[in-house]
């Protein structure tokens, strides 16, 4: 039997439950682990996008003990076999190709950064894996190819719902400032939904100010857009450099409201701002007062281990391995998914994703037919800091 295993291993036969079984039938001690379901996570646990990946993390861990917790996949539990993406295009390749080649994951969930997806997603592609994204919500990720979709609505659905939040907190407003990371693809992206939103409502643009998301001196472009006398400032970018404009439009003197982007999206901004994000409007995917009885457990497991609220990063990776776990099950109940090599499998499971409905904590979600999530309740919170100016939250703001 043993010298069975060793002839396919070296074969090179990726054919992951026949072997599973072999090794279950000729090692009495062998576990369940032999026969557990690998997922890959590719989020950043490194770099300037850390804290976002951490975030990911978080959710996919809840719900990984939360479907185990109820049996995985008919009896057979997930795994989940993590790799760094960091912050670039070249991580997340990296953690693609291991997850995909080494781990023989049957489905990825990630990668952390839109920019980081447009490189990676065809490696999925070209493999036939699924991937799905968890924060990716630049234009064009699903369409990367067929195996690529996501469970994060795009800035296109997301954003002007900030704007409008703006509009109605104070109607006065008519000289918009925007500013933008230019070296990041989700910020981009959002930029121009932001610049259509500003003049489908009629309002004027007065300037468009770019930087780095590794910039921290925000002087020139803050005092350009002062000059011109903006009611609004917009912001797209990540956590830190989002943060740290923000604060800095702040010490030079603006104050007029500001919406922030999905960069903006994390209680991690808290740190970067301090009292200084006092505000902020941010809209959102994801309200942890959502009902529904998965969102009820999420945010309980959540509140349990970490003593806040969750954040939509958390929730929308949640709902990315949820995802995998019910078109899984799914497809388990048509089909043995034991008799199916892993490529089978992975083109299975991608095909199967699509077609179903699933309640997570973002609520009722589906897929359009190229991927992109179909969700039905939006939101708009806005930063509301304590006086130490050290915790933070993000208050939930009426929009109807
Ligand atoms: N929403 C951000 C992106 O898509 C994290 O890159």
């Amino acid at each position: 039997m043993k010298n069975a295993i060793a002839i396919k291993l070296s074969l090179g036969i990726s054919h992951l439950f026949i072997s599973s079984l072999l090794l279950v039938a000729c090692t009495k001690s062998s576990n369940s682990t032999a026969n557990d379901i690998p997922i890959g996570i590719a989020f950043a646990q490194t770099s300037n996008v850390a804290l976002l990946g951490q975030e990911g993390t978080d959710g996919v861990k809840i719900a990984q003990k939360y479907f185990n917790d109820q049996g995985g996949i008919n009896g057979k539990p997930i795994k989940l076999i993590f790799q760094d993406t960091s912050g670039d295009e070249t991580g997340a390749i990296n953690a693609f190709q291991t997850l995909i080649s080494k781990d023989k994951v049957v489905g990825i969930i990630g990668p952390t950064l839109s920019q980081q997806a447009f490189s990676a997603n065809p490696i999925a592609e070209r493999n036939q894996i699924p991937v799905i994204g968890a924060s990716n919500t630049a234009k064009g990720i699903p369409e990367i190819g067929d195996y690529v979709a996501r469970v994060s609505s795009s800035v296109a659905v997301v954003a002007p719902y900030a704007v409008k939040a703006a509009l109605k907190q104070n109607p006065q407003i008519k000289r918009v400032a925007v500013f933008y990371a230019q070296n990041d693809a989700f910020n981009k992206s959002e930029t121009e939904i932001f610049q259509n939103t500003v003049k489908d409502l009629g309002l004027n643009l007065i300037t468009v100010q770019k930087f780095q998301t590794t910039d921290t001196d925000f002087q020139t472009q803050v005092s350009n857009a002062m000059n011109l006398k903006p009611d609004l400032a917009i912001v797209s970018g990540l956590a830190v450099d989002g943060g740290n404009l923000v604060k800095q439009l702040r010490e030079l003197g603006y104050k007029g409201l500001i919406v922030g982007g999905n960069g903006f999206n994390t209680s991690h901004i808290f740190s970067v701002c301090r009292a200084l994000c006092d505000g902020v409007i941010i809209a959102q995917a994801y309200s942890p007062e959502y009902e529904n009885k998965i969102n009820t457990a999420f945010r309980q497991a959540y509140l349990k281990q970490y003593q806040r609220e969750p954040p939509q990063v958390s929730a929308q990776a949640f709902a990315a391995l949820q995802v995998y776990v019910e078109a899984l099950q799914s497809l388990d109940k048509k089909r043995q998914i034991k008799d199916l090599t892993i490529p089978q499998l992975r083109t299975e499971l991608n095909q199967e994703l699509l077609k179903l409905t699933y309640q997570t904590p973002l609520g009722e979600i589906a897929f359009t037919p190229v991927g992109d999530v179909i969700q039905k309740q939006f939101y708009v919170a806005q930063l509301q800091m304590e006086a130490n100016g050290i915790k933070g939250k993000f208050a939930f703001l009426n929009i109807k």
